[in-house]
């Protein structure tokens, strides 16, 4: 028994970490790379679609529930940075997980953050086709109905694949196996043209802005506002990534913290102020007909159809980076397990002419590409909600018992008011996730007991803390 629990709760050694780290991976990101993989990641299908179902639900109080939502990330971020300062390994908070609380707990991080990448990159490859279909129609293309969307997604029915969808993860899919610094350079671009979008809706639907459509600020109520903050939680969903890839950052300990921080914040104020203008140009009941592009929708509303083109192209644009940063962080992520030897040695193998995880990027973007054509946007959305949700209340917890076991470690960045913190980041994150609905709970349950099985069947016994 005791034998069992020591292996359960056995851990790698910080220090042993901050030490000796060799990695096979090329050191080529600074801050401001980190800062645009950041945003990369973070403005996508949050901003560009669920805010059609978030006007919906919470009506112009949904910027409220943008604000709860980056309170549950900001006070997450100020735990995550404090790790990545401290373990400058790829691996994100699994990695965290494993130098604090032990394997079993870092192999459920490990297996909640698969839920989050590998499933935000289907989420967002449908958004991605929303845009598409919306800009296609702009030149009078309409695909056949039946390759629009998936099962079940659209009320009429009669829709039974995401061609589109399923198509662009496949693309991203090889940009990501052939190469970090292809995929860098793409990706900084794609960046500056996204917000740029952000900007040019801002200064353009601003002059369109109708204060009376304010009132009522809370249609729904409360109530409205918190459900609609579990959805559009998904909006700051990325920041993370930019943990996972430390092994290829320079200075880790310094730069790792300063992207997150610096990310998160751009994207809180940019948020917040094109919630607040697309709720005051178009009365939240009218966002129905135009969920799956609610953000160009609004200008082309207000007349503006030149425009709304462009933030056609932009969205489109922007929700392929946050596709790139998140397989990139799916890859990263089970490359570390996979060193670990907790899951198979398959997912670490770097492909000696690209430098990259190559079939494991093709192993998970070709699930992603499946699982994005044929499961409805929201669904999906709420399952990688789930899985973040719960991986930050592990990360938050692991900063409170890390100070108390090993207080005298090298932080380079310190999370500021431990205890209060790390408390309320867990307080908020566990509150959205009684705000989502309960079969996202059921569908969760079964996913976590899948990865218990997967642990005590192969994990435990592959580890290569076994080794020792
Ligand atoms: N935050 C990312 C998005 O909204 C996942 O697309």
């Amino acid at each position: 028994m005791s034998k069992l629990k020591n292996a359960l709760l056995r851990k790698k050694s910080i220090v042993d970490m901050q030490n000796n780290h060799q990695s096979s991976l090329r050191k080529e990101l600074k801050t401001f790379d980190l800062t645009m993989l950041g945003i990369g990641a973070i403005i996508g299908t949050g901003i560009f679609v669920l805010t059609g179902t978030g006007a919906l639900t919470a009506g112009p109080g949904l910027i409220i529930s943008f604000i709860i939502a980056a309170l549950a990330c900001g006070f997450a971020a100020l735990c995550y940075a404090e790790f990545a300062s401290m373990v400058p390994a790829s691996g994100s908070a699994y990695t965290y997980s494993y130098a604090t609380l032990g394997e079993l707990v870092a192999f459920i991080i490990g297996w909640d953050l698969l839920l989050e990448y590998l499933l935000a990159v289907s989420t967002v490859s449908v958004g991605w086709s929303g845009y598409f279909q919306s800009l296609l129609a702009g030149f009078g293309i309409h695909l056949p109905h039946a390759l629009t969307a998936a099962p079940g997604a659209t009320p009429e029915g009669g829709t039974y694949f995401n061609l589109p969808a399923f198509i662009i993860v496949i693309l991203v899919t090889t940009l990501i196996s052939i190469g970090v610094r292809e995929t860098k350079r793409v990706n900084n671009i794609m960046v500056v043209v996204k917000v740029a979008v952000v900007l040019l809706f801002i200064v353009v639907a601003i002059f369109y802005v109708k204060p009376s459509n304010w009132t009522p600020f809370l249609p729904f109520g409360f109530s409205g506002v918190f459900t609609a903050a579990a959805t559009v939680f998904f909006a700051f969903i990325g920041f993370d990534a930019i943990a996972s890839s430390a092994e290829e950052t320079v200075n880790p300990s310094k730069t790792l913290p300063k992207g997150i921080l610096i990310s998160l914040g751009i994207c809180t104020v940019l948020y917040v102020v094109v919630t607040g203008i697309m709720t005051g140009v178009v009365p939240y009941k009218n966002f129905a007909p135009y969920i799956d592009h609610p953000v160009s929708a609004v200008l082309k509303i207000a007349g503006q159809n030149w425009i709304s083109g462009i933030i056609d192209v932009g969205a489109i644009l922007g929700m392929t980076t946050v596709m790139i940063v998140m397989l990139y962080g799916q890859t990263r992520i089970t490359f570390a397990m996979s060193r670990d030897g907790l899951v198979p040695p398959i997912f670490s193998k770097v492909s000696k002419k690209y430098n990259t995880p190559f079939i494991a990027t093709w192993v998970f973007g070709l699930i992603a590409a499946i699982l994005g054509s044929l499961i409805p946007l929201d669904e999906l959305a709420e399952l990688v909600n789930i899985g973040t949700l719960s991986a930050f209340v592990l990360v938050s917890f692991s900063i409170l018992v890390l100070r108390k076991t090993q207080p005298d470690l090298p932080r380079a960045f310190r999370t500021p008011l431990v205890p209060l913190v790390p408390i309320l980041a867990i307080g908020f994150c566990l509150f959205l996730i009684i705000n989502l609905n309960p079969l996202t709970w059921e569908r969760f349950a079964i996913w976590l007991v899948v990865g218990l099985a997967l642990y005590f069947l192969y994990s435990r016994k592959h580890s290569k803390l076994n080794e020792k």
